[in-house]
Order: structure tokens, then sequence, then C-alpha cells
């Protein structure tokens, strides 16, 4: 079989600009994220604060521009007082989300400073499960006022004379789902996001806010749950939330690659919702989405059952991804900027040890997951803008979708550097996809790399010892009078990149 894939893409043609903080991610107060993840005063990388500088390396890697913290379901429990001020003095508290024992080291200073450190900006949650409005406007002023109020003079006493000037703030964390601490109704938790968000803002007029969305679209209050949030809080907050995690549990690997149609159709459906409530109020505001969780999430599961409560960091959602699982990844990152018109924050959950593309040993090395590398690849070279493009691909029907395309694609566009990127995933299992590219219209610009991710066994994947599965340079890509030419191999994610 000669498998051919046509596309035809035109600079003019935007989708929108890629806005940067699409390539966040995640740290949670959560198994190994924080403590022996980020954090290990012991290990012989740290530094003076106890910040293991062979993460920070590998994160720096990865151009991570934004990181979401504390929780994620911890956040739901979480007082942040608690995380401040001299460490001595710093509670140790029963996490209920988790079912584990937070010692406190690190709480928000520390980690504003491990941002720093990586260059990242944080997304900070605030607790709307056990707390409420006034926490989170004492949150707002001890990170982002100047001084000469109670909470910003606190924060300056505990070191920090500068403000941390926090830009994007999470309104509380999956309040839909019956799993959270202080779970809510729609209506309740519309009601409290909006007055919460009144107040943030009232101490910070400059914050940018994000309620929540569904904690995926299997909810059964999914769409009805954004409408009547939104209803509530539609004047008041700058993002809804979406949050989604695929699985191969049966193994039907061509199912499991389509899942990201099923991303595809999420984005959708909350755009539409968003946009049926700016009609409903005649407002002339867009409400943007913030994919705040997505990855693979399913190998660790069984294992997680079998966890002894009220341990300190012990390893929890430590999935081993596989090849197959960076191919979804790479998909996942192509539905999303499919729409950056309207994805402007998302955040891959997560970024150390917990469901992460980096890992780390007790003592030890850190380690890459075979996700890093679409994870990696995008925000390197995914900046500029999104273009549209028309593609013909042939296509295949899988259990729960029809009509999925072997050649998942988008191409990204950066006039600044002249630049362009051409992100692919073949789907099909056994055939070589043979693409052909009409890139006229990017006058002058040529093949400079052509990185493919590719692996004979799916399940390969990587450890402290051994990097199975990572990319390479030899791709075929080449341009020829205004045409990219490829052989994209069977199940392959693959990166061709472009410049004048
Ligand atoms: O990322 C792991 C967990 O997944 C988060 O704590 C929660 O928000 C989601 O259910």
């Amino acid at each position: 079989m000669n498998l051919k894939a046509k596309m035809t893409v035109d600079k003019e043609y935007k989708i929108g600009k890629i806005d940067e903080r699409i390539y966040g991610s995640f740290i949670e107060h959560l198994g190994r994220a924080v403590y022996e993840g980020i954090y290990e005063p012991d290990h012989p990388s740290a530094d003076e604060q106890g910040f293991r500088q062979d993460v920070i390396e590998m994160v720096r890697e990865l151009k991570v521009p934004l990181v979401r913290y504390p929780g994620g379901n911890f956040v739901s429990g979480y007082n942040w007082e608690d995380g401040v001020g001299p460490v001595a003095e710093r509670p140790r508290r029963l996490d209920l989300a988790w079912r584990t024992t937070e010692t406190n080291h690190i709480g928000t200073n520390e980690f504003m400073d491990w941002a720093k450190k990586i260059d990242a900006e944080v997304n900070m949650a605030v607790n709307l499960g056990t707390r409420g409005i006034d926490a989170a406007r004492n949150l707002v002023e001890y990170c982002n006022h100047t001084s000469g109020s109670y909470w910003s003079d606190l924060r300056i006493s505990h070191g920090y004379k500068d403000p941390h000037k926090i830009k994007t703030w999470c309104l509380g964390n999956e309040m839909d789902g019956p799993w959270q601490i202080g779970h809510k109704t729609a209506d309740e938790y519309g009601r409290l996001a909006a007055e919460t968000a009144k107040a943030m803002r009232w101490v910070d007029p400059s914050i940018e806010l994000v309620a929540c969305g569904s904690s995926n679209r299997r909810m059964p209050t999914f769409a009805e749950w954004e409408a009547t949030v939104l209803d509530h809080t539609y004047d008041h907050v700058d993002y809804i939330s979406l949050h989604t995690y695929y699985g191969n549990r049966d193994n039907d690997l061509g199912n499991y690659l389509a899942q990201s149609l099923d991303m595809d159709q999420f984005i959708y459906s909350v755009i539409s919702i968003a946009d049926y409530m700016k009609a409903k109020k005649r407002s002339k505001k867009t409400i943007n989405l913030s994919f705040d969780e997505w990855n693979v999430w399913f190998h660790s599961n069984e294992a997680d059952n079998k966890i002894e409560p009220w341990a300190v960091a012990p390893p929890q959602l430590e999935d081993i991804y596989t090849f197959e699982d960076a191919l979804l990844v790479g998909s996942m990152l192509i539905s999303m900027l499919k729409r950056a018109d309207r994805v402007k924050v998302a955040c891959l959950a997560q970024l150390v040890n917990v469901i992460a593309p980096i890992m780390t040993e007790k003592g030890g090395e850190a380690w890459k997951q075979p996700i890093f590398y679409p994870y990696m690849h995008a925000s390197v070279f995914g900046r500029g803008v999104a273009l549209h493009s028309i593609v013909s691909s042939p296509k295949y029907d899988s259990k729960d979708f029809t009509d999925v395309p072997y050649l998942d694609t988008v191409v990204v566009h950066d006039e600044e550097t002249e630049t362009a990127t051409i992100f692919a995933v073949n789907r099909h299992q056994t055939e070589t996809l043979y693409l052909e590219c009409d890139v006229r219209s990017l006058e002058g610009y040529k093949v400079v790399e052509h990185l493919v991710l590719e692996n004979d066994d799916v399940k390969a994947t990587n450890q402290v010892t051994r990097d199975n599965v990572v990319p390479h340079r030899n791709g075929t890509a080449k341009e020829d009078g205004g045409t990219v030419t490829a052989a994209l191999s069977k199940l392959s994610w693959n990166v061709i990149r472009l410049a004048k």
C-alpha cells in the first residue's frame, strides 16, 4: 500500500496567536512531585534552598512558561498560611485528598523561588473546597500587594520584600467532582466563584481568573455545569477550565490514538457553551479556555489502590509511560494548537514524578519519559501563530471513533524568527505515510531539520538506566519548489522545521 496525505498551508490563514502559557505544566503537593521531585535537600545536586538542580535543568529544557500550583485535589483542603513563615513552626497536616501527611516544608514563597529558577510564572489555585473568599483575597494580598497592609507586610517579614505579582489564578479545582473536598453544585460553586473573583480582583485588578469547568467530558453534569457556572461568573472571570486524562485500558491502539478526537470535541463544546453565554448576556467579552490538566493517566491506577494512608510523599500516580503514550500526547498538543484562538492556557499534568515527563530517583538520577519529547518539541518550536491547513488524509474507524485521519497535524509560523514547524503524527500501525505539503506562501523557507520519535515496540519505556524512546534527526523531509515532502514512518511523531 502507498499511503499518501496532502496538505496546503498559507501563512495568511491564521488560527490565532499562540499564548505561550499553552505549554504550561503542573506541580501538586501529591506523591513525590514536590518532596523528592523538585525538592530534596540531601541530594548531591541540591542548591542552597534544597532544590534539585538536575531537575531544574531538565525543566528548563522543556521551556515551561507557567506552572499550576499547589493543586489539584490537594488545594481543596489546603490552608496556604500553613506554608509560609518559619519552616520549623509549620504544622504537619493530614491531606484528605490523597490520604497522606503534608509537612509544609515547601509553601508559596519557596515555590515562587523555584519557579523563578526555571523562568516560569505560577498559575496559583485558591481553595474553594473548605475555604472561600477571605482566604483567597488574603492570599492575593500576601502575594501581590506591595506593602503597608497586614498580609503584604507579613510577606515582607518572611523575607520577600518584592511582591510575587502572580497573574493567573484558578478559582478552586474540579468542584463538580464528588471526590473533591467541599464538592458543590454548579449554582453553589458559581456563586462562590463569582464573589471570590470580585474580592480577589478588588485586591489586584490586574489578575486573570479561571473558573472551574467540568473534570472531564464524561461527567454527568458536563455542559450544564459550564453553562450555570458561566451564568454566575461571566463578568468576573477570563477563562473556563477543562481537564482530561486518557488511557489505553483495553489495549486497543487504533482507538487509543484516536482519543485526541474526543479532546477536539471537548474543546469545541466548551467554546460553544462559552459563546452561548456570551450571546445570552449580550456581552462583548469572550471567555477563553484553560486546559489546565491534560495527559495520559492509567498505568498507576492499580498500584495506587494499595498505598498505606498518611505517609509523607509516597510514590503516587507514578505512571511509567510508553512510546504509544508519547504519540497520543503529541496529538493532544496538536488538538490544542488547532484551537490556539481560544485555548490560551494549558497545563500538562503533571511535571515531576506524578504522571510526569520527568522522573527522579531518591538520591540518584533524574530521567526523561517518552512523553517528555513531544511536549518539549511543541514548547520549544511551537511559538508564534497557528495556521489553518487544508488536510486530505486517508482515514480509519475504531471502536469509539469514525473517520480518524491517519495524519494528525498542525503548522506553526513565527514571523519574527522566520521559522515554521509542521507537527505531525502518523497514526497508521503498519504503513509509512507519504506527506506532500504545499508551503508556497512561505516563500524562501527550506527544511532545516526533521525530528522523528518512533519505535518498533509501542510499549517501549525509558528508565533511569536506559533511554529507549528518544527522537532522532534522520527524518526525510525536504522542500522543493514550494512543496515539502516527507515519509512519515508508521506510528511516528514528526517535527519538520523550516526556516528562511
Ligand atoms: O493531576 C492529578 C489529579 O487529577 C488532580 O489533583 C485533580 O485535579 C485531577 O483529578
